[in-house]
């Protein structure tokens, strides 16, 4: 499969997430085999007033698979001004968020406000495209309410425009993360237009992928919680196989790789806080590791780390 000119290998993207899907993660689902990664939902506004933090949310190396950053805001001459911005630092693809539900950003009608309007949706695509050589994808949920399931228009508007994927994650806005990601939308969706459409939602292995692609007949499946602390998830679904769960050894190697990196692009104080939650999902389902995702919420420095993984290798 193709977005734009970029050739996607592999049934499961990296979908985005702020505050997870940072350099040190997406290098390591990429390693893990994901089709393609995204970064942490961008300000348009934090890149025009060339914001200092927004920018080391786009610092990248991301060798050997395509790069998507992924752009949120509400005003098409922000959208067209940061697509100028983004395309200097080279991603493969830029993503346009109509899906985040986060009352901050409703708020400011970005993310999934923008279901409420697909004419705006069009604008805003039409204004990257115009500013920048990049294929373009956008994101959208089923619609904003369940009186207003709309993502079929969204999409349909957003392709005319010339978008060159567009991912659906079958819930509405109000829903947030609540119930269950619906495929019938997703299927719509893939019934109503030409270009690539990447299913989202409830990924948590190969069934669930093989199931959301046979049942909608969408092109790949993009992988958000599931990704959380198991990176191996790309590598079964691409294997097809759900029967693998990795060792205490293999996750505490991959912890150290993990927190290794964190301390490498953030430096040692900023990567041992951040390092916490990452950590915390790698112990998951671990015997007695309820007591350990404790220590690991205190961890301060890279000792207690050392001391974490001694005692998780312990356990038998
Ligand atoms: C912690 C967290 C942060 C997220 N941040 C973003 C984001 O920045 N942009 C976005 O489009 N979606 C974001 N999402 C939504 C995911 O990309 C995805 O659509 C959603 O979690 C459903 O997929 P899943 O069931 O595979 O997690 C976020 C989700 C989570 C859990």
């Amino acid at each position: 499969m193709y977005i734009g000119n970029v050739k996607i290998n592999g049934v499961a993207s990296l979908a985005p997430m702020a505050g997870i899907t940072d350099r040190a993660f997406r290098e390591i689902c990429s390693l893990f085999g994901a089709a393609y990664i995204t970064s942490e939902m961008i300000s348009v506004k934090g890149l025009v007033f060339g914001d200092k933090k927004t920018l080391q949310l786009i610092s990248h190396s991301d060798t050997g698979k395509p790069f998507s950053i992924q752009l949120f805001g509400s005003s098409p001459d922000d959208f067209a001004e940061a697509a100028q911005i983004i395309s200097k630092y080279s991603p493969d693809i830029i993503d346009i968020n109509f899906g985040c539900p986060a009352p901050k950003v409703i708020k400011s009608k970005a993310g999934s406000f923008l279901m409420k309007e697909p004419k705006l949706c069009g604008k805003i695509v039409s204004a990257v495209k115009k500013n920048s050589n990049l294929p373009v994808t956008v994101k959208v949920r089923s619609g904003f309410d369940n009186n207003n399931l709309n993502a079929v228009d969204v999409a349909k508007e957003c392709e005319f425009y010339g978008a060159d994927a567009v991912t659906v994650h079958g819930r509405t806005c109000k829903q947030m993360y609540s119930g269950k990601s619906d495929l019938d939308i997703i299927k719509k969706v893939k019934d109503s237009v030409k270009i690539p459409v990447i299913g989202n939602g409830d990924i948590i292995n190969y069934s669930t992928a093989k199931f959301m692609i046979d049942y909608t007949n969408c092109d790949i499946v993009a992988v958000g919680r599931g990704a959380l602390g198991n990176p191996w998830i790309f590598q079964c679904i691409n294997s097809k196989t759900d029967s693998f769960t990795p060792s205490i050894s293999e996750r505490v190697k991959l912890m150290k790789y993990h927190l290794d990196k964190l301390i490498l692009y953030k430096g040692e104080a900023c990567a041992m806080k951040e390092a916490r939650k990452h950590l915390a999902y790698y112990t998951k389902g671990i015997p007695g590791s309820a007591a350990i995702r404790k220590e690991i919420f205190q961890m301060e420095n890279y000792s207690d780390f050392l001391q974490i993984s001694d005692t998780l290798l312990e356990i038998r």
